[in-house]
Formats: structure tokens, sequence, C-alpha cells
């Protein structure tokens, strides 16, 4: 059985959500991913990106390699990075979401997620992210 794990992080950007910068963007980005067998999810809102990551280790390793020299955001910081049982974006080569869909800044005040606590915290935002690609169980 391959061996499966995600990669959970949150960076900071000036590129406009739904621009088209961020369409060329999530466009590449579903592209390999496909290629690659790697699933997730990208929330995108003033000024962050939010993205979890997931998929067969190494593949895994590669993208998240590139993704952290890539130009277009900067400041990424690992929220979790752990091997898994099983994915948790089945068949979402990579979902995007905006704060016109839901704010994740809402979202994590609403459910009374503290920052500083970061466990609680990358908890909080793969809860988000799942309820935003319709699997909000977990
Ligand atoms: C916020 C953000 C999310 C990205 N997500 C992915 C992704 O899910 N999969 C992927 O292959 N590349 C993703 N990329 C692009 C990679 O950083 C990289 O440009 C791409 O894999 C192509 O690699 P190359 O530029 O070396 O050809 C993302 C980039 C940014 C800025």
């Amino acid at each position: 059985m391959t061996e499966l794990a995600h990669f959970l992080y949150r960076s900071e950007s000036e590129m406009p959500p739904n621009s088209d910068a961020a369409r060329d963007l999530m466009a590449q980005a579903a592209r390999i991913n496909g290629e690659l067998h790697l699933t997730g999810f990208l929330h995108h809102e003033d000024g962050f990106f939010f993205q979890w990551l997931e998929g067969p280790l190494e593949p895994l390793d590669l993208i998240a390699g590139r993704l952290m020299r890539d130009p277009r955001h900067y400041g990424v910081t690992t929220l979790s990075r752990d091997q898994q049982a099983e994915r948790r974006f089945n068949g979402w080569d990579m979902g995007y979401s905006t704060r016109a869909d839901r704010s994740i800044l809402a979202w994590l005040a609403d459910h009374g997620v503290a920052p500083w606590d970061r466990r609680a915290y990358a908890a909080g935002v793969l809860s988000f992210l799942r309820e935003r690609s319709g699997q909000p169980e977990g």
C-alpha cells in the first residue's frame, strides 16, 4: 500500500482572489496534481492562502518543496505535516474557495479556535476546508 501524507500550511500573498493569476495558478495546480495523484483544497482570503495537499509521500514532498520556493507567495508557515491513513479530499485535484464563499477568519472565530493553540488551529483549518468541499464531518 502506498503511504499517504498531507501538508497543511498558511502563506501570505498579494494575489487577488478570483483574479486571472489565481485562475492560472489553480489550473496549473490541478493539472500537476492530477498527474501525481495529489488531492486537496485551497482557501484564498485577505492576503492569505490556506492549503491542504495530500497524496503519496514522494510526489507530496516534491510539490511541497516547489511550493515553498514559489515567489507567488511568501511566509509559508507549516500548520501540519504528517502521514495519514486515508485521503480527506478524495476527488479534488485542488478545490478553491474565497471569502465570497465563506470567511475562514470569521469561521475560526465563530468556532472558538484559538490561533495560539497549534493543534486546534490546524484541526480548525482542516474542518473549514472539509466543510467548503462539502464533507463537514471532520
Ligand atoms: C498558493 C499556491 C498553491 C499551489 N498549489 C499547488 C498544487 O497544489 N500543486 C502543484 O503542483 N503546484 C502548486 N503550486 C505551484 C507550485 O509552486 C509550482 O509552481 C508548480 O508545481 C510547477 O512547478 P515549476 O514552476 O517548478 O514548473 C502552488 C503555488 C502556490 C503559490
